[in-house]
Parts: C-alpha cells; sequence; structure tokens
C-alpha cells in the first residue's frame, strides 16, 4: 500500500495549527463518503470502485488486446483530464526505447499546427516494407465539444478516411458522454464504436474509466490488476484513511502557513507524467476563490541542475512532495575501470538504484536544511497494482484537501475564461 512520510513537513509548522487543519480535514473525508459536500453530484470515481464493473473491464481489455494486436500506430485524442491519467500511466509501465505493440501517439491536446501537420505526414507515410502504417484513433471528451480535441479530431478523421474509405470507421473508437455534445452527433452519423464516459465522474477523475483504461490497455497494461489495486486502496480507506487524513491536514497548515508552490518531485523519469496527472487533479481542483497551492512538476536529478537553485535558496514559498518507489526496478550496476581515469571506481558494484536513493536523501537532506517542508510519498514497486492505489490515493487526496480549503474540487469555471476570450476572438 501506499505509504506516506510526513515527518519532514511537520516540524514547520506548530501543533495548534496543525490540529485545526486536521479537524477540517475529518469533516471534508465525512463529507466525501456522506455526499454532502459541493459537488457530490460528481462522486462516481468513488463509486466506481466500490462497486467494480467486470464486465466493462473485460470489454476494454479485449478491445485493448485486439487493436493492439492490428495496429502500427494509436492515436489518443484528448485533452486535460481525457488523456493526461492515460499518459502517466502508460510513461511509467512501459519501456523507455524498443517498446512492443503500437506506437502510441498523443493528439488534441493543444492546437499547435506543426506538431499537426508533422503528424498527419508521419501517419501517412509508409512503414520500412513498404506497406502503409495500420492505424486508430481514440478520440476522447467528455463534453464532446473541447476545441483543440474536436479540431485535431476532424484533421485526422479526414486522413484516415482517406485512407480507409468506408472502412475508416473500423479503425475510430470514441469516449465520450452518455448524451449531449457535438461529439456524440458524429458518432451517430458515422457509426463509429463508443464507450461511456459516467456523468458522475469529472474529467481529471476519470483515468480509471475507459477514459484512461482503454489507451492503457492498447499499450499493453494489465487494466484489470491496474484497476483492482485502487479498489485496494479504495476499501483500505474507507477502513483507515490516517496518513490521507494526516497528509491533507498538513499540506492544508502549509497553505495557510503562507506557502504557495508544491513541487511534485520524482528521482525516476518514468514517473514525470505521473507527476503531470498529480499536477492536472490537484491544480483544477484547489486553485479557486483565491486559495491552493501551485503545484508543479520536477523530476531530479534533472530539475536539481536547473531548480535546485531555487529551491535551495530562493524565495521561500516552496513545499516539495516526492514521489518515491521503493524496490529497484533496474538491476544496472557500475564497472570498476582499470585506471579510475574518471575517478568513478569508488562506486564500482553499487547499483543505480542505491545511487540514485543517496541523491535523494541528499537532496531531501539539503532542501530540509533550507527549510522547504517535504512530503514523501512512496510505492513499494513500479507495477499496475500499486499505481492504481496511487492513483486512489492522489484522488482522495484532493478531495479531502480541497473541502478542507473549503471550495468544491470537481468544477473548473475559470476554464472557461480563455475559451470565451478565444472563441470571441475566432469570431465563433
Ligand atoms: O478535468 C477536467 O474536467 C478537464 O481537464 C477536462 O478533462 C478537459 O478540459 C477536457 O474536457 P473534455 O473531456 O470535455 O474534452
Amino acid at each position: 500500500m501506499i505509504k506516506c512520510d510526513i515527518g519532514f513537513a511537520r516540524k514547520f509548522i506548530k501543533d495548534d495549527a496543525y490540529f485545526k487543519a486536521r479537524k477540517k480535514a475529518d469533516t471534508a473525508l465525512e463529507q466525501l463518503r456522506n455526499k454532502t459536500g459541493p459537488g457530490s453530484e460528481w462522486l462516481g470515481w468513488r463509486d466506481l470502485l466500490a462497486d467494480p464493473n467486470d464486465a466493462e473491464l473485460e470489454q476494454i481489455g479485449s478491445l485493448g488486446e485486439e487493436v493492439r494486436a492490428k495496429a502500427d500506430v494509436f492515436i489518443v485524442c484528448g485533452i486535460g483530464g481525457s488523456y493526461l491519467g492515460a499518459k502517466a500511466i502508460i510513461d511509467a509501465l512501459s519501456p523507455h526505447f524498443g517498446s512492443k505493440g503500437p506506437e502510441i501517439i498523443f493528439a488534441g491536446h493543444h492546437v499547435g499546427g506543426k506538431y499537426l501537420e508533422e503528424m498527419l505526414a508521419y501517419l501517412k507515410e509508409p512503414k520500412g516494407d513498404g506497406s502503409a502504417k495500420n492505424i486508430y484513433l481514440n478520440v476522447i471528451s467528455k463534453s464532446g465539444s473541447t476545441l483543440e480535441t474536436a479540431l485535431a479530431f476532424r484533421m485526422l478523421r479526414e486522413l484516415l478516411e482517406e485512407m480507409y474509405g468506408d472502412d475508416s470507421s473500423e479503425h475510430i473508437i470514441c469516449t465520450t458522454s452518455k448524451e449531449g455534445g457535438l461529439l456524440n452527433k458524429v458518432i451517430a452519423e458515422k457509426g463509429y464504436r463508443k464507450f461511456i464516459i459516467p456523468d458522475d465522474v469529472g474529467g481529471r477523475y476519470s483515468v480509471l474509466t475507459p477514459v484512461g483504461l482503454l489507451p492503457i490497455a492498447v499499450a499493453g497494461i494489465d487494466i484489470r490488476t491496474l484497476f483492482y489495486g485502487a479498489v485496494s486502496a479504495y476499501n483500505e480507506y474507507e477502513d483507515n484513511a490516517e496518513d490521507l487524513l494526516e497528509y491533507a491536514a498538513l499540506r492544508n497548515a502549509i497553505h495557510e502557513s503562507g506557502k504557495t508552490i508544491d513541487v511534485f518531485a520524482t528521482f525516476e523519469p518514468e514517473l514525470t507524467s505521473l507527476g503531470g496527472w498529480i499536477q492536472q487533479l490537484l491544480g483544477e481542483s484547489e486553485g479557486k476563490e483565491g486559495k491552493g497551492i501551485f503545484p508543479t512538476v520536477a523530476t531530479f536529478s534533472t530539475d536539481l541542475h536547473s531548480l535546485g537553485q531555487f529551491i535551495q535558496q530562493g524565495k521561500r514559498s516552496l513545499m516539495e512532495t516526492f514521489i518515491i518507489v521503493e524496490k529497484p526496478f533496474s538491476k544496472l550496476r557500475v564497472n570498476e575501470i582499470k585506471g579510475d581515469g574518471d575517478a568513478l571506481n569508488y562506486l564500482a558494484g553499487r547499483s543505480f538504484h542505491e545511487i540514485n536513493t543517496k541523491a535523494r536523501e541528499g537532496t531531501t537532506e539539503a532542501h530540509s536544511e533550507g527549510d522547504v517542508p517535504i512530503i514523501k510519498i512512496s510505492m513499494e514497486a513500479l507495477n499496475a497494482e500499486n499505481i492504481g492505489q496511487l492513483i486512489y490515493f492522489f484522488e482522495l487526496l484532493t478531495g479531502i484537501f480541497v473541502y478542507s480549503l473549503g471550495v468544491n474540487p470537481f468544477n473548473q469555471p475559470g476554464v472557461e475564461d480563455y475559451k470565451k476570450a478565444m472563441y470571441r476572438l475566432l469570431g465563433k
């Protein structure tokens, strides 16, 4: 199960501030459990773990296998909560190089023309043996009307129609709400296969619905193990959520103390995208009514050579949350070489895991001395089950923490403002 170590942060907060925040966290958890807080109509992300839909998991799993067997390229077209979860889990659990199965690429998450133009050209390019690439596309949009996604989908759909004619609908799978939205109109017109995003699950809480599960299955990851990892976390925290209550209370007390930035840092490059998912989950949930700690992501030790100086000695507005994997998942060790010209033989025989762990311990020591409160969240191993647990851990933490701030964790009214201005400028 997920471990939460608040020891390096607790000393920054006085007891009375912590206990006051702890009471708020207790109330927040009750609001989530009793569905009495603001936005309680969007608590479906808890219900789907309380009562797993095995038939749907099976259906998604077998379609994932089918697409994996047939596709050369699988495009995930979505933005925000409609792609970040899938990307996080695929990046965490897939090989960095030479991955088997289809190449997974993302679209619809911005309106950068060069990216899409090059993607369209790349998709048209034949394979090394001269045959055409077999392309599958999963468009994901709960509202069915998000500009970035809809625009990329239009361009990609046109390409697939050009390539496959009437058979193009075989290559397109849509994930959207049961009813409403323009995507549902296109689905009705073209007869595309469709998965439903439950109405009571918001975008950033939807990774364990078809939104995330289909792309994750196509990547060859065992979605049942992932999902049931989350179910085990759900069951555990329904029984005893002490760790989460302490974490939420402390983060709230740190927020009250004036810290404005939370750097979600991992020492494992595989987990950078997971940081991106956490960033969106917390950021879009907590950043309202002038409140919240701005979540940002760093990968150490890489970013110790870019942000490390600021974290150590810049304006003291930061806290850090380290995302840790305890068990080694690489066997690589340092060799001894003759002559020791690069003076690295003192590391000979030691694993990269050990060196990375020492980098983390050294960073913890230095940043703590630099007055940065650090919270450590650890999973035992890098596997689907533990990632499933971590997903629910952060969903529940977000619900508790954001209710403790007194705001609705499940809406995002501020996102509409840029859309309104953009549509006006585009003459919609
Ligand atoms: O968490 C959210 O609700 C958002 O980030 C959405 O996922 C994002 O805006 C995409 O919306 P849609 O799925 O409706 O295209």
